[in-house]
């Protein structure tokens, strides 16, 4: 999977129209990567149909848009006080939802089964169906995910060993698929070692970044 292929040319159009309402919280980062992630489980859960998962993942979080931002923060994380925005959220990211998959009318795309996933997504917490199951654990796995824990890390300005606490903690017992938890251990545990390098080797990791550009690679040019 290139870079420019996550998003499948049939969802493209409800990114489009999604995209206004995501660029708060970095929700149009989470959604790109938790759209990722659900490709990967769906390939791993062949049972779950990609035709609800994709696009209820796409746009599960549209809603956040009209939440007044500086709330944001209260509604999630570790001891959050305004517990009642995650619901609100839900119901405005189906009233939009309705709105989008109406207009495009996707082909093969059942819009009541795909809102029926997005109702509910933070607030319920048992696998309602297994494309339910399916969303939510890449909406929850990318927390998992480096990209996730550094957002996450960003936001409410904690170390690393805060997010992996809160992860261990509350974010992964919630994992409902076993390919989903494992995918969520995995990765915290990946996290956690990465972490210890100093410990053992006196010094951190030598690479943290991602340093060549496009079209360097020696894999490429050797195929
Ligand atoms: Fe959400
Ligand atoms: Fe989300």
């Amino acid at each position: 999977m290139t870079p420019d292929t996550i998003i499948l040319p049939r969802d493209l159009p409800l990114w489009t129209d999604a995209r206004p309402y995501l660029d708060v919280r970095n929700n149009d980062e989470h959604t790109i990567v938790a759209y990722g992630l659900a490709r990967a489980l769906l390939e791993q859960i062949p049972e779950a149909d990609e035709s609800v998962v994709l696009p209820a993942i796409l746009l599960h979080d549209v809603g956040w848009k009209r939440i007044p931002e500086d709330l944001l923060l209260l509604a999630i994380g570790r001891y959050p006080s305004r517990k009642d925005l995650v619901r609100d959220h839900e119901l405005h990211s189906v009233e939009i939802a309705r709105t989008i998959l109406q207009t495009h009318r996707p082909e093969g795309v059942d819009i009541d089964a795909v809102l029926a996933v997005i109702d509910g997504h933070d607030t319920t917490r048992e696998a309602r169906s297994i494309n339910d199951a399916v969303m939510k654990d890449a909406d929850k796995g990318w927390r998992t995910t480096p990209h996730g824990m550094r957002t996450i890390a960003g936001w409410y300005d904690v170390p690393v060993t805060e997010v992996l606490m809160m992860l261990r903690e509350r974010s992964n017992p919630l994992m409902l698929t076993p390919q989903g938890r494992a995918m969520a251990e995995a990765n915290t545990a990946a996290v956690a070692a990465e972490q210890a390098i100093a410990q053992y080797l006196g010094h951190g990791p030598e690479f943290t970044t991602f340093t060549a550009t496009e079209g360097a690679g020696q894999w490429l040019k050797s195929r």
